[in-house]
């Protein structure tokens, strides 16, 4: 396959003053990382860490200049290794990729084998990238969570921070797998929650209980948490006997103050949900459920497609909690 000479690319530069650059340049293929596989970049999901690693954040990426986009779905174009052929459609979010890896927000990425996943038949591009690492990290709590025995039948599973991308896809996936839904949120999106499947909304609120009591009246059988901290303590003190409660996130706070009493009197199971370095087997797995018996349909206002040239303003929005769902670059 022919290649051009460079690609437009986003890059992020350090200046001598520590402040941080960002702007689409001219890339060569020479400046990409090792890697077996180059992928032409078709969609590129935009994430919180992306926000992070955009704006010079050095517990995300280490060096600078830096191209982010933890999320891609495109075309080999290359391979030197034989599980993927030029012409194949894949997949590639996590790992080191758009932390200290060069990322998506480029028409061309390089990467290891290890990293990609074949994009199953039953989801197109634009569908692997509106779910993407926000999408795959809700299946991983979903299916964390079935591990560990939640079911439908259970109760309401409660997701915090639901309008975001995380949340967003939770409520889809959660609801398109049979779960009643309560969208925990600081917005007014009653019409798009709703749209996602949940059936109950509930202002912030309700999911961060200050009444310094160990436990409460149990609301929930299962959480899915994006936020961290007070919210996180409130959904282990209001779930209900052996439910679960996923942990993703950490958008108001990485803290948990919390007490033992729900564990050991109502054998809650707080599960960690870490995306980035998901083992093969799971990850493969999850794209297959997320093809098919979690293939939510999601709503056109859930995903924003924009060009390389309109990202800029959208990694700042994504750190103050200002996107609503998906927001997707389109090559
Ligand atoms: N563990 C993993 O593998 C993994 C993978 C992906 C993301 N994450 C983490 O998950 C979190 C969410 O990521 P995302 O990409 O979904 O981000 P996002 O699109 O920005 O969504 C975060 C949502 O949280 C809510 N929120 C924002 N600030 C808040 C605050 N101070 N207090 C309470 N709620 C607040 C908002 O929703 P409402 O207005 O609806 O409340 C916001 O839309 C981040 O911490 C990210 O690092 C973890």
């Amino acid at each position: 396959m022919n290649l051009p000479t460079s690609f437009k690319a986003i890059i992020v530069r350090e200046q001598e003053d520590g402040t941080f650059t960002r702007s689409i340049e001219q890339k060569s293929f020479d400046e990409l990382p090792q890697g077996e596989v180059t992928i032409k970049v078709l969609f590129a999901g935009l994430n919180y860490k992306d926000g992070l690693s955009a704006s010079g954040h050095k517990g995300i990426t280490r060096e600078y200049p830096h191209t982010p986009g933890i999320d891609a779905s495109g075309i080999v174009v290359k391979s030197a290794d034989n599980r993927f052929s030029v012409g194949d459609e894949v997949i590639v979010t996590s790992y080191d990729l758009g932390m200290n890896h060069d990322g998506a927000f480029a028409e061309y990425i390089r990467v290891p084998a290890d990293w990609v996943v074949k994009n199953p038949a039953s989801l197109s591009f634009e569908k692997s990238q509106q779910f993407g690492t926000a999408g795959f990290t809700a299946a991983l709590a979903l299916y964390k969570m079935e591990m560990c025995g939640q079911t439908p039948d259970l109760g309401k599973i409660v997701v915090t921070g639901a309008t975001g991308g995380v949340g967003s896809l939770a409520v889809a996936i959660l609801s398109h797998a049979g779960y009643e839904v309560i969208a925990s949120t600081g917005k007014n999106e009653t019409a798009y929650l709703t749209k996602l499947g949940a059936k109950q909304i509930e202002d912030r609120a309700f999911t961060n209980d200050d009444s310094k009591r160990p436990l409460i009246r149990p609301r929930w059988a299962g959480a899915i948490d994006t936020v961290g901290g007070n919210t996180l303590a409130t959904l282990l003190k209001g779930c209900g006997r052996n439910g679960n409660v996923a942990t993703c996130g950490l958008v108001a706070s990485p803290d948990l103050s919390t007490t033992v009493y729900p564990f050991i009197l109502n054998g809650v199971n707080l599960l960690g949900v870490e995306s980035a370095d998901c083992p093969m087997k799971i990850r493969a797995e999850l794209w297959r459920k997320l093809g098919n018996e979690w293939n939510a349909k999601l709503p056109e206002d859930s995903a924003t497609f924009i060009s390389l040239e309109e990202l800029d303003p959208y990694l700042d929005a994504i750190l103050a909690g200002k996107t609503k769902g998906r927001v997707i670059v389109r090559f």
